[in-house]
């Protein structure tokens, strides 16, 4: 098939591609690298069937041009996707989560392009005591990035309903792995092993009571793959993750066995923080046969590996 994957240098983007290679489609990346970069895909460089155009997704005649290419799939990750930046400086964020996604949905009902939308389990509200959170749970605006993302999910719907165009949202709970980066506050496991590994202070933000379902980057990749090759997920809404939450004082624990280098410290937004994610992706498993492959341990294993290995080069 032929696919674009909007955002596809950054660091799921990178898996996703990697996936959509390994099945031997042709593949093309849009991605302004404001946070994505070019090693991210160095592996692929020889390989005819990618094509990566550097552009933004907020410019509608970059992606009237790329869209000639007649995809059969549209998986839209490109996205501004820190919490506190979105706090601080909403206007990019809604500029590119919000008009971004507008015009990459409005080139997708002109050539009649399945489109997967990427948002993200931040829109939910906290999870109950014991319960999973699943795709019914409530949600919340609880940051602009949060906000963002449930105003693309709608404009998304809207497609679907007013056009009939084959569309899907994904919820994907919080995603680590190689490739990321281990600055800014998305990859909490990224960020705790390099100050591990440097022999550095972990800083926890508030009480580190706080609990995240944690998937690795390969068993996400699977996930949006699968919702994008299947016309069963058209029309639906689906979550992804673990299925087992852990305390972020906990994570630190398992990721720096010194407790004298783990510090709480005053949380920078205790406003927009969620006290409890945990995944029920019951609804993928049933539709989609899809479960996660890899645990909580080994994916960490895997990361701190290629961490050494990426610091070693
Ligand atoms: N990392 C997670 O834990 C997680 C969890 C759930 C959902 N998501 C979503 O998955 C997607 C990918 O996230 P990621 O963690 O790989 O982040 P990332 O920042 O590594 O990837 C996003 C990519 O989009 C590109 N981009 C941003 N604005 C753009 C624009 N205007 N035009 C073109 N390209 C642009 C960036 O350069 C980057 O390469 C995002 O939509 C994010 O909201 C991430």
């Amino acid at each position: 098939m032929r696919v674009l994957v909007t955002g596809g240098a950054g660091f799921i983007g990178r898996w996703v591609v990697k996936r959509l290679l390994d099945d031997e489609n042709q593949v093309w990346v849009l991605d302004d690298l404001s946070n994505g970069s070019k090693e991210n895909l160095k592996e692929f460089r020889n390989n005819p069937n990618l094509d990566v155009k550097i552009g933004d997704i907020k410019d509608a005649g970059i992606l009237s041009k790329i869209f000639n290419n007649k995809f059969d799939i549209c998986i839209h990750l490109a996205a501004s996707i820190i919490v506190q930046e979105s706090i601080d400086n909403p206007r990019k964020t809604f500029e590119n989560d919000v008009i971004g996604t507008f015009n990459v949905l409005e080139e997708a009902r002109k050539h009649n392009t399945k489109f997967v939308f990427m948002s993200t389990c931040m829109v939910y509200d906290k999870a109950s005591m014991g319960g999973g959170i699943s795709e019914t749970h409530p949600t919340k605006a609880a940051s602009p990035y949060a906000g963002a993302k449930l105003a693309g999910e709608n404009m998304t719907q809207s497609y679907y309903h007013a056009y009939g165009l084959p569309t899907v949202i994904i919820r994907p709970f919080n995603t680590y792995g190689p490739c990321q980066k281990s600055t800014g506050e998305g990859g909490v496991i990224s960020i705790f092993i390099q100050k591990e590994l440097n022999g550095d202070v972990l800083n926890i933000y508030g009480d580190g009571t706080q609990t995240r379902d944690l998937m690795y980057v390969e068993d996400c990749a699977e996930f949006v793959v699968e919702v994008a090759y299947s016309n069963k997920a058209n029309g639906e809404i689906l979550n992804a993750g673990l299925g087992e939450d852990i305390t972020i004082n906990e994570l630190a624990g398992i990721i720096c066995m010194d407790k004298k280098r783990i510090r709480n410290i005053k949380h920078i937004h205790p406003q927009s923080e969620i006290p409890k994610l945990l995944c029920d992706y019951s609804k993928t498993r049933k539709l989609m046969g899809w479960e996660p492959k890899t645990s909580l341990k080994e994916g960490i294993n895997k990361t701190r590996e290629w961490m050494k290995k990426s610091a070693g080069k």
